[in-house]
């Protein structure tokens, strides 16, 4: 047993996590229990942590492989950990999104440590996508279950250059299929796996069929029924699993905003045929 305190911050996702200094090497008991929390609340809040880029680098590495960040604009202060300012991310994060589902092999997790801080404003919103699988009808789930999306960088890209910048620059400009829905591979569960942001079509659906039901999905899974909002503060760490949740960060604050990033490496989606779709 450890002294970790595990208290639920609604009734479908995202937990704080207590009694822990995270600077600090986790016991392999910490360590465990931290995997489950994560498969279980997918977004683990820790208040209170000053811990170098250094030190979230080695705590990110108990839950898995800290990977190269594909959007990077310099002055890394840790391999793997970069610096995410507002007055750069704001169109780019402001959007509902599951980071980088334009490649073969997502991410698993993403971390953020709070270093500076809008006076107010500047929250971010996740929502549970298993949560949002599990609410629809059973004729829908299993239509979902056979489909198969594209995502790529295309809406994106025309969203950034829009307000006049650009992210493109180390993305891939090819479409990547996945499952609809994938199966969690510690948990077994199903969640959506669709963004606003990134998914552009329903590969077995005609082109209304696909827009009609992909517009239906990104509603339903940005509805506050599944949602946890999160104010920050400084020195507030948060680590959410990519592969079972979307998230935004809300715009609504004009002063400097800024976060260290970094991102855990993912396999292939696995859909509920039991087979990677990445083609
Ligand atoms: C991200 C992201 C949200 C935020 O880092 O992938 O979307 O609140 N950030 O900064
Ligand atoms: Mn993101």
């Amino acid at each position: 047993m450890t002294d970790l305190r595990i208290t639920p911050l609604t009734g479908v996702i995202g937990a704080e996590i207590e009694g822990v200094e995270i600077a600090r090497p986790l016991s392999s008991g910490q360590a465990l229990e931290l995997r489950a929390a994560l498969n279980e609340y997918q977004v683990l809040v820790f208040r209170d942590q000053q811990i170098t880029p250094h030190e979230q680098h080695a705590f990110a590495s108990s839950f898995g492989e800290v990977d190269t960040p594909l959007v990077d604009p310099g002055g890394a202060p840790a391999p793997g950990i970069t610096i995410i300012q507002s007055s750069l991310a704001k169109s780019l994060t402001d959007v509902w999104h599951t980071d980088q589902p334009f490649v073969k092999e997502p991410p698993m997790a993403a971390m953020l440590h709070a270093v500076t801080l809008p006076s107010r404003g500047g929250d971010t919103c996740w929502t549970n996508m298993c949560a949002a699988y599990d609410a629809l009808s059973a004729p829908m789930q299993a239509m979902l279950d056979g489909l198969t999306a594209v995502s790529n960088t295309v809406w994106m890209k025309r969203r950034t250059a829009e307000a006049g910048k650009s992210f493109g620059y180390l993305m891939a400009d090819e479409d990547v299929i996945h499952p609809v829905v994938r199966v969690h591979p510690d948990t077994g569960r199903k969640a959506l796996y669709v963004c606003s942001l990134y998914t552009a079509r329903i590969v077995e659906l005609k082109e209304a069929e696909s827009r009609t039901l992909l517009d239906f999905l990104f509603e339903h899974s940005q509805s506050v029924d599944f949602m946890l909002r999160l104010t920050w503060k400084p020195h507030t760490t948060v680590i959410w699993d990519e592969r079972t949740t979307i998230h935004y960060a809300v715009g609504d604050y004009d002063e400097p905003r800024l976060m260290h990033r970094l991102i855990l490496k993912g396999t292939a989606p696995v859909g509920v045929n039991g087979h990677a779709k990445a083609a």
